[in-house]
């Protein structure tokens, strides 16, 4: 008897390589339980590992996650106190599991707004990245004080200076060019973009690197994505024809 391939049938040959996650929808998940938008953060952070132990086994390379974009710094310090001390209990907690699941942990944005009181967060994910750094079974992009103009903006201003002093030629600037001062730098190209909760927007994130990014927006909000969902995702985005501007 031939089986037919069912429907729901993950093509393991067609895995997305890179998928970039928008964990929206902390707050509301919690003020739907009755509970303070901390609780949302903290059941928002165990389904961050879950999910990254989930993607590694069905064989995505790099998970990015938008953690704390520039413009979260709008939001009250007691909320933002609130994140980053999480940030740096979950850091300790998963440690044993993060090394035993072989994950390597990296960053895009950057730690200069980490002073002061904030200092201590800062040498914690220092220290992560530094830990983790030979690992090699996902690697777990976080986007911390994150945002895509800023990104843009300071690649902008690296090359300037590089012209300037001579180490590039006007002319030689291109994509690929490019592409080295972004943050991302050396990681493959973003397969998939989900984003929870609802929201059908980008948020900041990532503006050049979705280019040709197939996105998934699910109302699904982040601290209930599970392993279930991944799945669904990723059946979705087998289903898509990437023409990349190409004639069908
Ligand atoms: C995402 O959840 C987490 C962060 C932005 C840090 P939110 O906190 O944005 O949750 P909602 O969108 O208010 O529900
Ligand atoms: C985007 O979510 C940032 C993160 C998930 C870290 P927001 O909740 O901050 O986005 P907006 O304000 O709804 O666009
Ligand atoms: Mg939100």
């Amino acid at each position: 008897m031939i089986f037919k391939k069912a429907k729901f049938d993950i093509d393991y040959n067609n895995i997305p390589k890179h998928v970039a996650f928008i964990m929206d929808g902390n707050g509301r998940w919690a003020k739907n339980k009755g509970l303070m938008r901390s609780a949302g953060h903290k059941a928002g952070a165990e389904t961050l590992f879950s999910l990254a132990k989930d993607a590694k086994e069905l064989g995505v390379e790099v998970v990015t996650v938008y953690a704390f974009s520039t413009e979260n710094w709008k939001r009250n310090k007691e909320e933002i106190n609130y994140i980053f001390k999480l940030m740096e209990t979950v850091f300790e907690e998963k440690y044993e599991e993060m090394q035993k699941n072989n994950i390597k942990v990296r960053m895009i944005g950057t730690l200069d707004r980490l002073v002061g009181e904030y200092d201590s967060l800062k040498k914690k994910i220092e220290k992560i990245i530094d830990d983790t750094k030979n690992n090699d079974g996902i690697t777990l992009n976080i986007a911390f004080n994150y945002g895509s103009k800023d990104e843009i903006i300071r690649a902008v201003r690296n090359i300037s200076k590089d012209v300037k002093e001579d180490r590039i030629k006007i002319d030689e600037i291109n994509e690929d060019l490019f592409e080295t001062y972004l943050m991302t730098h050396g990681l493959p190209k973003i397969d998939l973009m989900i984003r929870t909760s609802g929201e059908q927007r980008l948020s900041n994130f990532l503006l050049w690197q979705l280019a040709y990014t197939e996105m998934i927006f699910t109302s699904t909000y982040w601290p209930d994505f599970n392993s279930k969902e991944l799945k669904k995702c990723i059946l979705e985005y087998q289903k898509r024809d990437r023409r990349y501007g190409n004639a069908k």
